[in-house]
């Protein structure tokens, strides 16, 4: 059977400031979800939070890009913006850039996620929501996952996953796609994706057709969609596990280093990833650190089991701690990079006014 599972999020408001989705706006977004399972057009849901982000996650048989199914998401996050209205919420609506939805949400703020699989016997797979960071942020540890023997163990002793994996690499900015192999073409890949605010990577497939998809990430840049600054464009990834493919523990591990990447405070700074609970989703000093969760489920026929709150476990302790440790590191460079992003890289910068002020007092240096 055909299923696909769709991720589409949003920040449609929070408080106080950007910490959290309010439950009131979460209650509304359920409802709608709810009546689309009721109705017939998804099979099944859940509604989540990453911090600010308001996450939906639905199975249905509509394929990925379904019409039906991203309107539905967008007139959920309508409903939802209007309850953040109500309530005062901060940043109401602030990923919804059109006024109205046309065919696609994609390129009109939400962040997408979706992959379309043959359901095997048992399906397992984990969504990864991340807030205050980039869809690059995952370029480290979905690297890890699929073609790192020292991550991933399969790579080197399971039969299945010993030929490798393809991975299709964006570039945002000239909106071109690439697809490299695995382990062949591994530098190749390490020399674009190292640059995580433009060569985000959008999926990977197993190179066994039976497999096929095997990992999707959302990488809509809320900044280039709308040519200025809306608030950094949180992603989410959904990846499949297990029989051939990169085992539960294996996927988790990917994620035990507390990587730095680009988000955190005004989308201008520089900080460690870290892997937490849900309970422990929201962003609090100096607006994060940057913080990922993962909810682990298994699909039946479409129907979701689960989730585990897989971060939700004192084997992440230590990661938490390093990236605590970073955390007040990376602080004391206040406004010096690296820290803070470099210009181009930066959400919020004052330097054009700056050079403007200064222009006529820049004098030719010897
Ligand atoms: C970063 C983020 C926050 C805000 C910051 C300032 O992704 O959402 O760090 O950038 O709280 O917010 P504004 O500009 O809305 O006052
Ligand atoms: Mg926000
Ligand atoms: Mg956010």
């Amino acid at each position: 059977m055909k299923i696909t599972i769709s991720m589409i999020k949003a920040d449609i408001g929070s408080y106080p400031g950007h910490v959290k989705v309010h439950e009131d706006v979460m209650k509304v977004c359920e409802e709608s979800l709810k009546e689309a399972k009721n109705d017939g057009l998804i099979i099944d849901y859940r509604i989540f939070n990453a911090g600010d982000d308001t996450e939906l996650l639905m199975t249905h048989t509509h394929g990925i890009d379904a019409e039906v199914i991203h309107k539905f998401s967008w007139d959920t996050f309508i409903k939802g913006t209007e309850k953040a209205k109500e309530l005062g919420l901060y940043g109401a609506g602030q990923d919804l850039l059109a006024d109205a939805f046309s065919g696609n949400i994609k390129g009109m703020g939400p962040g997408v996620a979706e992959m379309e699989i043959e359901e095997r016997p048992a399906e397992s797979f984990i969504v990864f929501a991340a807030d205050k960071t980039e869809p690059g942020a995952f370029n480290y540890p979905v690297f890890k996952i699929f073609a790192d023997p020292f991550n991933t163990a399969g790579l080197v002793i399971d039969p299945k996953m010993h030929a490798g994996f393809k991975f299709t690499v964006l570039d945002v900015f000239e909106h071109k796609k690439v697809t490299l192999n695995t382990p062949e073409e591994m530098y190749e890949l390490l020399a674009l994706i190292g640059t995580t605010g433009r060569y985000p990577i959008k999926h990977v497939e197993s190179k066994n057709p039976d497999i096929g998809i095997a990992a999707a990430i959302s990488t809509e840049k809320l900044a280039l969609i709308a040519g200025r600054y809306v608030g950094k464009d949180d992603p989410v990834c959904v990846v499949r596990c297990q029989s051939g493919l990169p085992a539960v523990g294996e996927v988790l591990e990917g994620f035990s280093l507390g990587h730095l990447v680009a988000g955190w405070m005004r989308g201008s700074h520089r900080g460690p990833l870290m892997p937490v609970p849900l309970k422990y989703s929201q962003c609090t000093r100096f607006d994060g650190p940057p913080r990922v969760i993962s909810l682990g489920f298994n699909i039946k026929n479409g129907k979701l089991v689960g989730p585990r709150d897989l971060f939700d476990d004192p084997a992440f302790d230590y990661t938490r701690q390093k990236a605590m440790e970073i955390t007040d590191y990376m602080r004391r460079h206040g406004p010096f990079e690296p820290q803070r992003l470099s210009a181009d890289e930066m959400e919020y910068t004052t330097l054009p006014g700056v050079l403007e002020k200064l222009k006529s007092r820049m004098e030719k240096a010897e």
